[in-house]
């Protein structure tokens, strides 16, 4: 199966499958004399690892990473840093329970991938669902917290906004509430109304969906190219590429349409900096597929859990009519823990970006410019 990999100059090739022996991923193209050791990466991956609530999936995966490659202690500073050569990651896989779905191996989840996997390849890893499973995100996440690391002063900040037909209250966003609550919720009352919603859904043997916005501050004036390269098009990818993703926004997205061109413009006054201040951003800090130096604004929508306990009608692999219920262990919102994962493939194509830059231009051009 090609396809595996993603990014130009920071480009990175994931390996693995749910019931396999690891996931990994190899990360090419970091420059070299980056700090790096397995704590900065560990702390991603402990916020999207199963478990942690009862809100998630009880798969226990500790979700350790290793790293096998492309670091060095500096012997100048006696600090572990990259070298400029692939780094390789991998996280063992240890809590497989691969006869949890030896039931359905051969009859597709209405909403997974199974039918499609079997209908292109013939043949099919039913095991957790294998290479479709969003274990895999795991190694994405791990490949940001290297990508955090390389465009100096950039933050990136995911949030859940709404689960189910329920959004957030906007006025009481608060960054410090999601490391407070199980479900990344800025909104601390709403957070509260979650816990007695997804219960009721879990305890139903249902699921429900999510939207989650991840906010990338500190991001250059600069980044993405026009027409093909666009830093837009690439995260709209990068964040569609994620399980269960059916649609993405930059900015205002969909509402935008439904602005007059007055209220969506962003204006512009002159900053005592010297740099641009723009009054609003419905742009979401991307204008002709370039960062314009504003917060970075994404938005993407995850579909409820495929795998339910309810039983639903679908055919099996032989081609007869059957019905399935999903006994395994699922996250009952997989919006939840998508929050980490939209964060690092933001930090991925932001990073790979700013490497794009430097390379074909060098510096940024000074601006504003001197009149002739
Ligand atoms: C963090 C996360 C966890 C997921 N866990 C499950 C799961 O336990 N059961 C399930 O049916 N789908 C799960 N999914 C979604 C499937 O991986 C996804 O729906 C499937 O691969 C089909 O791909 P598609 O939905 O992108 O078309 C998860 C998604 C994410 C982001």
């Amino acid at each position: 199966m090609s396809f595996n990999t993603f990014g130009h100059l920071f480009r990175v090739t994931t390996f693995g499958e749910s019931h396999g022996v690891a996931i990994g991923c190899v990360v090419d193209g970091c420059p070299p004399r980056i700090a790096l050791t397995e704590a900065d990466i560990q702390p991603y991956l402990d916020k999207r690892r199963p478990g942690q609530s009862r809100f998630t999936t009880q798969r226990r995966e500790p979700d350790q990473v290793k790293i096998l490659s492309g670091v060095f202690i500096d012997e100048a500073t006696g600090e572990q840093v990259t070298t400029g050569t692939p780094i390789a990651l991998v996280i063992d896989n240890v809590d497989q329970r691969s006869k949890d779905y030896s039931d359905i191996k051969d009859k597709y989840r209405p909403g997974h991938a199974d039918y499609t996997y079997d209908a292109k390849y013939g043949i099919r890893d039913y095991r957790g669902g294998g290479r479709q499973s969003a274990r895999e995100t795991a190694t994405r996440v791990a490949a940001g917290a290297i990508a955090r690391k390389i465009v100096p002063g950039m933050t990136v900040r995911g949030a859940l906004i709404q689960m189910g037909k329920h959004g957030i209250e906007r006025a009481r966003w608060n960054w410090d509430e999601v490391e407070r609550n199980p479900f990344f919720c800025p909104d601390a009352e709403q957070a509260k109304f979650f816990e007695a919603y997804l219960d009721d859904i879990r305890k139903r043997g249902s699921s429900v969906g999510a939207v989650i916005e991840i906010v990338a501050e500190g991001v250059p004036v600069g980044l993405g190219a026009p027409i093909y390269g666009k830093l837009d098009g690439d995260l709209a990818a990068a964040l569609m590429g994620i399980n269960a993703v059916k649609g993405v926004e930059i900015g205002a997205g969909f509402a935008a349409a439904a602005f007059s061109g007055e209220e969506n413009a962003d204006e512009i006054r002159m900053g005592n900096d010297g740099k641009p201040v723009f009054l609003s951003n419905h742009a979401g800090g991307i204008l002709g597929g370039i960062s314009t130096g504003q917060p970075v604004v994404c938005r993407f929508a995850v579909k409820p859990t495929s795998s339910i306990l309810t039983p639903r009608r679908t055919v099996d692999r032989y081609g007869a009519e059957t019905e399935i219920s999903t006994k395994g262990r699922h996250d009952p919102c997989v919006g939840i823990r998508a929050v980490p994962i939209g964060e690092a493939m933001v930090a991925c194509v932001i990073a790979d970006h700013y490497l794009r830059q430097r390379g074909q231009m060098g510096e940024t051009p000074a601006w504003p410019f001197a009149r002739a």
